[in-house]
């Protein structure tokens, strides 16, 4: 199926590996024009490369910390002045370390809310004039199973991954109007480096790789562990034409893991 993303622009965050990089090559794959950002200038530069040779499209790689305002700012002045619009935001951070709650602390909660949340509304806000002047637009946040059912020492990510949700909630209403869309993805367990260090905190702690596993395909209908690219391909399609009537879903992609109904 043909997606009807030809020369869009796409920007997604802190893209140079995992759930990032997989959305902006899949968005490649469909003839997107892909911004990508992400601390490591190496490494987002290399993630360019590969995605440009893969599949032909511009790129613009640049190296950004989503947590500094002034940096985030640069990036998609940058994109607007190369290319003259954004059409699709892809929102996504690093994720907050494993903590139950007795063990988290004042300045990681204030780090971890800069980094999950407002990194999501600060690069709304830098891509909503023209989404609003263009009347078409798609935001997909990148959130996590967590906000659909927490996740024991989750607690930074259980607690705040949930106000993305609100905001999405709040913004497809005030956004449907102009044509902008805006959605949740939340994925559960994807073998990614994201994944791989909660796997090696694990094995600190004294569990073996194949028990930790097992641990969690036992939980997931589908007995396997996601792979970046299962979670890209919902994105690349909440982005296309024909999602056009999916606004303020937040849409699990889980193996079925979730145990809810709705
Ligand atoms: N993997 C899972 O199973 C899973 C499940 C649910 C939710 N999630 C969430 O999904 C998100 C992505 O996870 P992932 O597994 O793809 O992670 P990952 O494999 O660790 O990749 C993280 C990416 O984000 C970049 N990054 C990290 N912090 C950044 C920052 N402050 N500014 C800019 N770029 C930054 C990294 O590049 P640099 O190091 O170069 O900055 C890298 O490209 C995280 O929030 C994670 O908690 C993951």
């Amino acid at each position: 199926m043909e997606f009807g993303l030809r020369d869009r622009v796409a920007v997604v965050l802190a893209a140079s590996r995992g759930f990032g990089f997989a959305a902006a090559q899949a968005l490649a794959k469909e003839k997107c024009r892909v911004a990508i950002c992400s601390r490591s200038k190496s490494s987002i530069d290399n993630a360019g490369k590969k995605i440009k040779s893969e599949t032909g499209v511009m790129v613009i790689a640049q190296s950004v910390n989503v947590q500094n305002k002034n940096e985030l700012a640069g990036f998609f002045h940058n994109v607007q002045e190369k290319w003259g619009k954004i059409d699709i935001l892809v929102s996504n951070a690093g994720g907050p370390p494993v903590k139950n709650f007795e063990d988290t602390i004042e300045e990681e909660w204030a780090e971890w809310f800069e980094t999950t949340f407002m990194s999501v509304v600060r690069s709304i806000q830098l891509v909503l004039p023209q989404m609003k002047l263009q009347k078409w637009g798609r935001i997909i946040n990148i959130a996590s199973i967590t906000v659909k059912s927490p996740l024991s020492g989750l607690t930074y990510s259980n607690a705040l991954r949930l106000g993305v949700i609100g905001l999405a909630k709040s913004l497809a209403n005030e956004l449907g109007p102009f044509g902008i869309t805006v959605n949740n993805v939340a994925p559960g367990y994807h073998l990614t480096d994201g994944l791989e260090r909660i796997i090696r905190k694990k094995i600190e702690n004294g569990l073996q790789r194949d028990e930790i596993i097992s641990q969690w395909t036992d939980a997931i209908p589908v007995r396997r562990l996601g792979a970046p690219e299962d979670l890209a391909g919902l994105i690349a399609f909440l982005a296309s034409q024909q999602a056009g009537y999916i606004n303020g879903a937040t849409i699990q992609v889980d193996g079925g893991m979730y145990s809810g109904s709705l």
